[in-house]
């Protein structure tokens, strides 16, 4: 089956609310693509799937053993956060969002970061940011090539070796810089090819050799070290960012605290050839200290589904939806907690979808 981007008709989401603060806020993001539906004549299946920490706890499995096939089925997967005190994090991650992301080939993780009405940020000019980070999603330093050698001994050892392949290279920089095309054509490459002598001056050559394809776009190499500091004293400046998978993670966790709040942190983890499904999903995670409080910030997760329908071909019924969530934060009375409002989760998805309904 085909996952391309153009489709339209009926659409079969995977849904994952994971853990916490995950169920929250996904069932915001569905009536919010219910509201769509219902405007824009769309229509979307969903099956929910329990796949969690609290899984794990049960089975000994974050997911069945045919999980990946399962999803192989859908059009998208939206997921909420996995993690739970109690669950190492490293087995939620690697039990589930890493085969997921590796096995459906979502090379891309997108991370857009903007300044938005009623969302204070901690930096200066931040209420003008309007940036993507772009992080290499399934290979780089994440890999599980290495080893720890001599345990328990003092001269014990550990070696974790970084892939980049040109292909892998090639492919994510080419994203970034299609990204960068359709909006203000400047692209940032994250680099450290002055420390890291093997790895980094060959990403560095690759990031070269696709920008002759973009003539028309800005390119500047910037060491990651240089970088994160410049987004804090300038975030304005930035248009697209792209990172391999450790420095796009941090910088992409960087971009989002400069926004303001994790509550309003939206990603897209991307098959661009549109063959897997690809799987969006709030930034934030489980948020163990205020899950089943009713006020977590379902933003993230609503600009995430805003992020899978632009994906599915409906990039006017994503922009209404963002329109409507910005509506919403411009108000106290319609703002979470974190943001220094009074709504609780229900109260601000009903006023999203009210003013999606009005706007
Ligand atoms: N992709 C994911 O599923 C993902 C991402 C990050 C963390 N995690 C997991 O989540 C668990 C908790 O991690 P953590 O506490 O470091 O990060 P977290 O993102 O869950 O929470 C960090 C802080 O931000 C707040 N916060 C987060 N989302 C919010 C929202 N929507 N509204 C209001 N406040 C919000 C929390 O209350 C907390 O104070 C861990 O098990 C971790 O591994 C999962």
């Amino acid at each position: 089956m085909s996952h391309s981007p153009q489709q339209s008709g009926r659409q079969r989401i995977a849904v994952i609310p994971g853990d916490g603060i995950g169920h929250d806020v996904l069932m915001v993001a569905r009536e919010v693509l219910e509201a769509a539906a219902r405007r824009y004549d769309l229509s979307f299946d969903y099956d929910t799937f329990d796949w969690s920490c609290q899984r794990y706890a049960d089975t000994g499995a974050m997911m069945p053993e045919d999980g990946l096939d399962t999803l192989r089925g859908y059009d998208s997967i939206l997921l909420g956060a996995v993690g739970w005190p109690g669950v190492p994090d490293h087995v939620s991650l690697w039990g589930l969002l890493i085969p997921i992301r590796r096995a459906f080939r979502q090379y891309a993780n997108v991370r857009p970061a903007r300044g938005l009405a009623g969302v204070d940020s901690p930096v200066r000019g931040a209420e003008k940011m309007d940036l993507v980070v772009v992080r290499e999603n399934v290979e780089g330093e994440y890999s599980e090539i290495g080893g720890r050698f001599n345990r328990g001994l003092p001269e014990e050892m550990a070696v974790q070796e970084s892939v980049f392949t040109r292909a892998g290279v090639s492919r994510i920089v080419r994203h970034a810089f299609t990204l960068a095309q359709g909006r203000r054509r400047i692209l940032t490459a994250a680099t450290k090819s002055n420390g890291i002598v093997h790895t980094m001056p060959f990403w560095d050559e690759v990031v070269r050799d696709v920008a002759e394809e973009f003539p028309d776009v800005e390119l500047e190499l910037m060491h990651i070290d240089a970088l994160s500091a410049r987004v804090v004293l300038d975030p304005s400046r930035f248009d697209v960012i792209v990172g391999s998978n450790l420095f796009g993670d941090i910088l992409s966790d960087l971009t989002a605290a400069v926004s303001g709040s994790l509550g309003v942190a939206p990603s897209a983890n991307l098959d661009p050839s549109g063959e897997f499904p690809s799987m969006f999903e709030p930034v934030h995670g489980s948020a163990p200290d205020i899950a089943g409080q009713g006020i977590a910030n379902p933003v993230a997760a609503v600009w995430s589904a805003a992020m899978m329908l632009e994906h599915l071909g409906h990039p006017d019924v994503a922009a209404h939806i963002m329109r409507a969530v910005e509506a919403s934060l411009a108000e106290p009375a319609t703002r979470t907690r974190d943001l220094g409002g009074t709504a609780t989760t229900e109260e601000a998805g009903a006023a999203i979808v009210e003013l999606f309904e009005k706007v």
